[in-house]
């Protein structure tokens, strides 16, 4: 190096899970599986209903504790942390997509984005703001008789996207995130979710049962048997 400092050459990461086990029940669902997810990556997880793709997300947001194994954010091992530690580390680094948006229908768009910053303890005004800005760039309508339940399936879903980015994630989780729309409106909210990790620097893991979907990230794998793989042509279609 020119100027004699030592410059790191590792990519800096997202997310590692390393050796993640988990059992419910008499069924093991995690079976020392690996995974790593860079800043400005993409990774899709497919696999047959039930095999345990919910269940990964929810293990990485820390609602339910892993059994053995790591699970480091952004440099930051959650794994292990009690809960008030957790749910802080979870605001900080994480912003979670589901599948039906989980929005609140009485609140408008901008409330619905800027709750999750109020809860995280932003000022009101900075919180509406941003909330404000994030919808404008996703091309939500936020008049002020804009009442979410009168939003469409698709503009549901950017106000979801906008509520998980609001927070500034490291790591942007999504479950089945465009399963609710139609084929249009899906192929949109797709432009927008992949664009996502390289435009904010984040990575983003998703799960979906679509191969269409699945075939936009820059690594598509499989869960089964508790572990993730490289996916067969039957799974994804041969869209890859
Ligand atoms: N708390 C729990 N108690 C008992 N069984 C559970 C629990 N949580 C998950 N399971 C079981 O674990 C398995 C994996 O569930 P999960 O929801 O992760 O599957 P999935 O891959 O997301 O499926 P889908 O594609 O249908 O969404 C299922 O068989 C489910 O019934
Ligand atoms: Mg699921």
């Amino acid at each position: 190096m020119a100027d004699g400092i030592e410059v790191g050459m590792a990519v800096e990461m997202a997310l590692e899970i390393r050796e993640l086990a988990y059992t419910v029940g008499d069924r093991t669902l995690m079976k020392g599986l690996n995974l790593s997810v860079e800043r400005g990556q993409s990774i899709a997880v497919m696999g047959p209903s039930g095999s345990g793709k919910s269940t990964l997300l929810s293990l990485v947001l820390g609602l339910v504790p892993a059994g053995a194994g790591q699970i480091v954010v952004a440099g930051r091992e959650l794994t292990g942390l009690r809960s008030s530690a957790l749910a802080r580390a979870r605001r900080e680094h994480l912003g979670m997509i589901f599948q039906f948006g989980e929005l609140l229908p009485e609140l408008t768009p901008v409330e619905n984005v800027a709750v999750a910053a109020l809860l995280a303890g932003t000022e009101r005004e900075a919180a509406y703001q941003n909330a404000q800005e994030l919808l404008d760039g996703l091309g939500v309508p936020t008049g002020d008789l804009t009442s979410t339940a009168d939003l469409s399936g698709g503009e549901r879903q950017r106000t979801a996207i906008a509520r998980a980015l609001i927070g500034s994630p490291d790591l942007l989780l999504a479950d089945e995130p465009t399963g609710a729309l139609d084929h249009a409106t899906k192929l949109q909210v797709c432009d927008l979710l992949f664009a996502l990790p390289q435009a904010r620097n984040c990575g983003m893991l998703l799960v979906t049962h679509d191969a269409e979907v699945a075939a936009r990230a820059d690594r598509v794998l499989q869960l089964q048997d508790g572990h993730l793989v490289a996916p067969t042509s039957e799974l994804t279609g041969d869209l890859r």
